[in-house]
């Protein structure tokens, strides 16, 4: 005890000061490195899970409508080697007017190819086959409800135009 009756303290050595501003600058440190890594893994995972939710789309020229009567089947490749199928079903004048439908089974992946005399697609591996809307109707895609993927199309200037993930078109339009 002083004689101010307050208790004593011994003073801090020399070089205390410096010791406990490295110490906090180095946790200071260590923290932001700790925070900024997991802010990355955070953005890395966010993108991972929702990827399907940000899928960049784009437009694909597919062809001239004027070149289609109603009842063609006309086969399209995209850049990127997706084979895509267009029938004209109608002749409104309108989008409506076509189908497009990919031609890569949705069982095993295989390539369908339309069969005009049994008016449907049908697919040589396992016998599956898929009515002119691409709806499953037999072998293992019928059994699993499985469909072609139908692409949304618009039909501009009287051009058609098929839209599709950019993986998919394989170069942006
Ligand atoms: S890959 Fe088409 S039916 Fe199996």
């Amino acid at each position: 005890m002083s004689a101010h009756g307050k208790p004593e303290v011994d003073p801090p050595p020399p070089g205390d000061d410096r010791r406990t501003f490295l110490s906090l600058a180095s946790t200071s440190v260590m923290a932001c490195g700790l925070g900024a890594s997991y802010g990355t893994l955070g953005v890395m995972a966010g993108r991972f899970l929702y990827s399907g939710a940000t899928t960049e789309m784009a437009w694909l020229y597919v062809a001239d409508a004027s070149k289609l009567k109603t009842g063609d089947v006309v086969k399209f490749e995209t850049p990127a080697g997706h084979k895509v199928t267009l029938t004209r079903r109608a002749d409104a004048g309108t989008a409506e007017d076509f189908l497009a439908l990919s031609s890569t089974c949705p069982h095993l992946g295989c390539q369908v190819h339309w069969e005009p005399q049994n008016n449907r697609f049908f697919c040589p591996c396992h016998n599956g086959a898929f009515d002119a809307a691409g709806k499953a109707t037999a072998g293992p895609p019928a059994d699993a409800k499985q469909s072609l993927p139908t692409y949304t199309l618009k039909l501009e200037n009287g051009l058609i135009f098929i839209q599709a993930p950019v993986s998919v078109v394989g170069a942006r339009t």
